[in-house]
């Protein structure tokens, strides 16, 4: 059962599709005190949700906000990430679904001021709550899913392997990806584009010193199996003459100032302007541009920068010059030292370019920071809607940074800007089953870190675990040590688990569709199918993977195995120089041996695998075999 209660919001967010009449019954379990609801969480409740945010699959014990967020800094003491995704579940003497639609920003304290309260202050009482009764975890998220629409189903190349790093500059890099991956027998469908393909950083353009025939250069990538992925960024360059900006700024197009001037920002190509995604005319309009790259043969696209990312205003850059100058000359003391240090490093994503600039709605002109949280989602919206116009016989690949519930249903998500780091992985795996809980299934992060220096043994291990994201994309920021599974010494280990994604792709894309199908979770917590077992309570290092799979990854250097939580008799499945094996296991914790190239995973049934194959376009998905049909022999 689900029950709305509204306190005046101010737009509708499109977040829920099914509209309910508010209820005409006393708010449940929370009280509501000067514009913030509180919870007392009992003892052993474990509070689960909130999307993408960082810290444990429990929730409990930190202060998060709902505020997306450009931080290439994933660490435990952050409170936002890229994502706003307000539905929690209380799980403990009560239980209860509890979303939150409100875009601006919101503060989710789930004891950390008081260990046994959880309060939930918005900045303005102006929001739709909607509390969720359901018999088991799993009812309380398909009635969720069902209140906020189906997710978007990608196409099935987007169950590839996909290789991405901000630096390859131009058409032979990218062809020396594919001929390498091919040369080593790695299996590949995805080659991402990042900003370097671009002309000037310029939204829709291809820069032709760097790729003199594109569509040329697609098409032949395409023959080999590889689709080339481009990146779009919300911000379009200020330039006179180049036709975005013109009609952009000539319609209207961009979010204004107080003075009704375009607001000016500056992101990778210097001073732009920001589309105005809550205008459904500019919206419609943004959207028709990926028709350049449609016509050139792309059918997939990631889309960035859109919380939307500031590294300063014009307005604020100029401020911040004259401040600057006023320390000139002077002797400085640590602090004052400090106040000019950080003149600069305080321009960007700053609280007061969000709230110095306007959309312009149908119902009515906000202020961005009371709407701040939509601007990523209505930019997968928009680029959606014309995708589906603009190629209507296939699926395209869409995937975006920014997100806020609503737009699970127009495309993925990818989590950001992580580190090389050992804990990362587990990062990883822990922000999984919150996205699925708030219809995010197609999503995973870049694999083998982001930012900073990847080594061989963190890459194996990250793809072990990634073999089972939907979205399984190696990307690296420029200037970091190479990561592509051929940048190391002996690809065969890597040839071997990246072969092993595809083989289980007929498993792994059928439990996707029947959990976007019945607004399902891919990936779930132990807890979520072994409610009444305590112990899988505690498990926040182990995920369910559709109805018959479970993962244990290895998340730690030179660990050589792990403990494993096994919930009930499972069979064991082990890859181990590309050859796939079975054996029973019981109930009960087990210490597994997992060397550095093996693939360890647990079955509740037989598994189908498909054939090895090259690519996706490869994959018979028509003749299986089946690995762990005789086992299963409980308590033997
Ligand atoms: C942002 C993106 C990252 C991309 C970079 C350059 O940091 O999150 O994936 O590589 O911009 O476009």
């Amino acid at each position: 059962m689900i029950r709305k209660f509204s306190y005046s919001p101010m737009i509708d967010t499109g977040a829920v599709v099914k509209k309910l009449p508010v209820s005409d019954t006393p708010l449940p379990y929370f009280t509501l005190t000067d514009g913030v609801f509180s919870v007392r969480l009992s003892d052993d409740a474990c509070v689960y949700g909130l999307g993408e945010s960082i810290r444990g699959i429990n929730k409990r014990g930190w202060i998060y906000e709902s505020w997306c967020s450009d931080d290439p800094l994933h660490t435990e003491e952050k409170r936002s990430l890229y994502g706003a995704h307000n539905f929690l579940i209380v799980d403990g003497d009560d239980r209860f679904g509890v979303f939150f639609d409100y875009p601006a920003r919101l503060v989710f304290d789930i004891g950390y001021t008081d260990p046994d309260v959880l309060t939930v202050a918005p900045e303005k009482l102006a929001l739709d709550v909607y509390v969720i009764d359901g018999d088991t975890l799993k009812d309380i998220v398909r009635q969720f899913r069902a209140l906020i629409g189906k997710s978007y189903i990608p196409p099935l190349f987007a169950f590839g392997y996909g290789q991405s790093r901000w630096g390859y500059v131009n058409a032979s890099d990218i062809a020396a990806v594919a001929d390498t991956h091919e040369s080593a027998g790695i299996p590949l469908d995805m080659i991402y584009l990042d900003i370097d393909y671009l002309d000037n950083f310029k939204d829709f353009t291809v820069n032709r010193d760097r790729y003199p025939d594109f569509e040329g250069f697609v098409r032949d990538m395409r023959a080999r199996g590889i689709h080339l992925i481009p990146i779009i960024d919300a911000a379009v360059k200020r330039e006179e003459g180049y036709s975005v900006y013109d009609e952009g700024h000539k319609n209207g197009y961009f979010c204004k100032d107080e003075n009704g001037e375009d607001f000016v920002v500056g992101v990778w190509p210097g001073m732009s302007c920001l589309p105005d995604f809550l205008n459904p005319e500019a919206s419609k309009w943004f959207g028709d541009k990926y028709k350049v790259l449609t016509d050139m043969g792309i059918d997939g696209f990631w889309n960035d920068m859109n919380e939307p990312a500031l590294f300063y205003s014009e307005k604020a850059l100029n401020a911040a010059f004259e401040k600057i100058g006023s320390f000139e000359g002077k002797t400085l003391d640590a602090l004052s030292f400090f106040a000019a240090r950080d003149v600069f490093t305080r321009l960007s994503n700053a609280r007061e370019d969000y709230d110095s600039f306007y959309h312009n709605a149908p119902e009515g002109r906000f202020r961005h920071s009371d709407v701040h949280n939509l601007y990523g989602y209505k930019m997968t919206e928009s680029a959606s809607n014309s995708l589906k116009e603009l190629c209507p016989d296939s699926p395209t690949l869409l995937f975006s940074r920014a997100s806020y519930i609503g737009a699970h249903r127009f495309g993925g998500i990818w989590t950001g800007d992580n580190h090389s780091w050992w804990g990362h992985i587990l990062q990883s795996l822990q922000q999984m089953p919150g996205l699925n809980m708030c219809g995010f299934l197609y999503t995973g992060s870049d694999i083998g870190g982001f930012n900073g220096n990847c080594t061989r043994d963190l890459l194996i291990r990250w793809l072990s675990f990634a073999v089972f994201t939907p979205l399984m994309r190696n990307h690296s920021a420029i200037m970091t040590r190479g990561q592509e599974a051929t940048a190391f010494d002996d690809t065969e280990v890597f040839r071997h688990i990246v072969t092993l994604r595809y083989r289980l792709i007929p498993y792994l894309y059928n439990a996707f569709l029947n959990a976007a199908e019945n607004n399902e979770m891919y990936f779930r917590p132990l807890s979520f199918d072994y409610e009444s077992d305590p112990a899988a309570r505690e498990i926040d290092d182990q995920l369910m993977v559709g109805d018959r799979l479970m993962i244990a990854p290895v998340y730690k250097q030179n660990a050589s195995g792990r403990y494993v939580y096994v919930p009930e008799s499972m069979n064991l499945i082990r890859m181990h120089d590309g050859s796939i094996t079975a054996e029973p296991i019981n109930k009960g914790r087990h210490y597994i041996s997992v060397p550095l190239g093996d693939v360890v995973f647990f079955t509740k049934s037989p598994l189908p695998l498909a054939e090895p194959a090259g690519n996706t376009a490869e994959l018979d998905m028509n003749h299986l075999t089946y690995v762990g049909e005789k086992l299963l022999t409980p308590n033997s």
